[in-house]
């Protein structure tokens, strides 16, 4: 640990070269983001880059992220990024602060139980289930839409659990592309150009304006009705008191909760099911490997929650994915004066981290950009960099609230699609990662074979 006599000034910390005036390296964020995060680390373990002018720390080794979201947590404040994501998310729980988020996090933490989620995975199988009885052979599917449908489909299920919550889930599947398409521009956009009209920040506002104005109008009708025994979250959140003052959550609150929780699940898993398939087309012996499982886990009925822990080549296949094509860049902001890499930050510096980048670190992993899920395996994680080198889902008290939920989804959905189909890149294409919140495929077009 570094002694307090042995701190350097903020301004000591390397500039990354090639910021430009005015815009700082917010071009080369917008236009190349990935290449852009990964390349940060030969400069340092903590580098300045510039969203315009206002300065941006990044930290590149695990153990730093580990003091950011973990050790000194209590001195960090969600940063400029959260701010920038509140007119689709608003004071939702990811991006909330403090007491606030706590209680909101309290609240809700409950509909991600074990016991919940096991509720959930009917709804999880039968809509994997209602997704591969859609194709036919010799279909063309594209992995990146088909995998959102599912995905937000099953999110709805779950939070909705009626017919009320329809308009919603259409809303999302309409909105979310464009969403998506403009939210790291929207997020590394510099404070100089806030007000001017750009593009992708109009279309990013103009989306998550009738987003949200979808989700009131669900609020509105499901409090009309009066209150309601369904066991899903929209129920949760409208019957939902305040310990101390007994007060319920306002309209307002519980939009903001379902816009973040819709928004927060639906790329992400669709990312990582749609690369899933994609990573199994190129290693056949892998797929073979994982079909083998399922057989003898699960055989021909339906897969449920209870075969999820036993599935473990696809939970390796899915922790491979993950670390390959995972959340792209997150960021804090000090609240107080914080020691960090041997630096003294003053209250309010903007802090950031990119796990995509942390995870193919090549200093770290062997290999770092090859697919390779055997990885996982206990015996040469034992050897590995360790758990803290690994966090798909975040650390400390904002980690993702929908881990379980995830492994449990992507599973059965793994599961009930390849023991049906056999899914074949079409030729000609190869799919490229664009960054959004993960590292998503511009398209994956695959064919649908029957298994023989
Ligand atoms: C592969 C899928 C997913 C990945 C890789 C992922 C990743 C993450 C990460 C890295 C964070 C931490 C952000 C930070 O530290 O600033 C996070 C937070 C969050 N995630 Fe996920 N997530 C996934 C799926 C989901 C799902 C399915 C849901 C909901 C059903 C969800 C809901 C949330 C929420 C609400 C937060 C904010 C938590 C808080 O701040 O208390 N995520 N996620």
């Amino acid at each position: 640990m570094t002694s307090v006599a042995e701190l350097r000034p903020l301004t000591s910390v390397p500039r990354v070269p090639g910021a430009v005036p005015l815009l700082g390296h917010a071009l080369a964020l917008w236009r190349n983001p990935l290449p852009f995060l990964s390349s940060l680390r030969q400069y340092g373990d903590l580098v300045r880059v510039n969203l315009g002018t206002m300065p941006m720390y990044v930290v590149t080794t695990p153990d730093l992220v580990h003091e950011v979201t973990v050790r000194q947590a209590g001195s960090f404040e969600k940063g400029r990024f959260f701010d920038r994501l509140k007119p689709l998310a608003g004071n939702g729980l990811a991006n909330s602060d403090g007491e606030l988020h706590r209680r909101h996090r309290r609240l809700i933490q409950p509909m991600f139980s074990r016991e919940r989620i096991v509720g959930y995975s009917e709804i999880m199988s039968s809509n994997a289930q209602a997704l591969a009885d859609s194709w036919a052979p010799g279909d063309v599917i594209d992995l990146e839409p088909a995998m959102a449908g599912y995905a937000v489909e099953t999110l709805a299920r779950t939070l909705f659990s009626t017919d009320i919550g329809r308009p919603a889930v259409d809303a999302v599947r309409q909105h979310l592309p464009v969403l998506l398409t403009n939210l790291l521009v929207r997020a590394a956009s510099p404070k100089a150009l806030d007000r001017l009209p750009i593009h992708a920040n109009r279309a990013f506002d103009r989306a998550a304006a009738s987003l949200r104005a979808v989700i009131d109008e669900v609020i509105t009708t499901s409090r009309s009705a009066g209150p309601a025994d369904h066991d899903d979250l929209l129920s949760l959140l409208l019957a939902a008191q305040d310990p101390e003052s007994g007060a319920g959550l306002s309209d307002e609150a519980v939009r903001d909760e379902l816009s973040t929780i819709l928004f927060a699940g639906a790329e992400t898993t669709a990312a990582t099911l749609a690369w899933t398939f994609h990573e199994l087309a190129a290693r056949p012996d892998v797929e073979a490997a994982v079909l083998a499982e399922i057989g003898e886990v699960v055989g021909d009925g339906p897969v449920a929650a209870h075969h999820v822990p036993r599935l473990q080549g696809i939970r390796r296949v899915i922790d491979e994915v993950i670390r390959l094509h995972g959340v792209t860049l997150l960021m804090r902001r000090t609240t107080e004066t914080v020691h960090l890499g041997g630096v003294t930050m003053p209250p309010g510096t903007e802090v950031a981290f990119s796990l995509y980048a942390l995870h193919r670190d090549p200093g770290v992993y062997e290999h770092a950009d090859r697919f390779d899920p055997d990885r996982w395996l206990p015996e040469r994680q034992a050897a590995g960099p360790g758990r803290r080198a690994y966090v798909p889902f975040g650390a400390g008290n904002r980690k993702c609230i929908g881990d379980q939920f995830v492994w449990t989804e992507a599973t059965i959905a793994i599961a009930t699609i390849l023991r049906q189909w056999q899914l074949v890149p079409v030729a000609g294409h190869t799919p490229q990662e664009v960054a959004s919140a993960v590292a998503h495929a511009d398209s994956i077009p695959m064919t649908v074979t029957a298994r023989g």
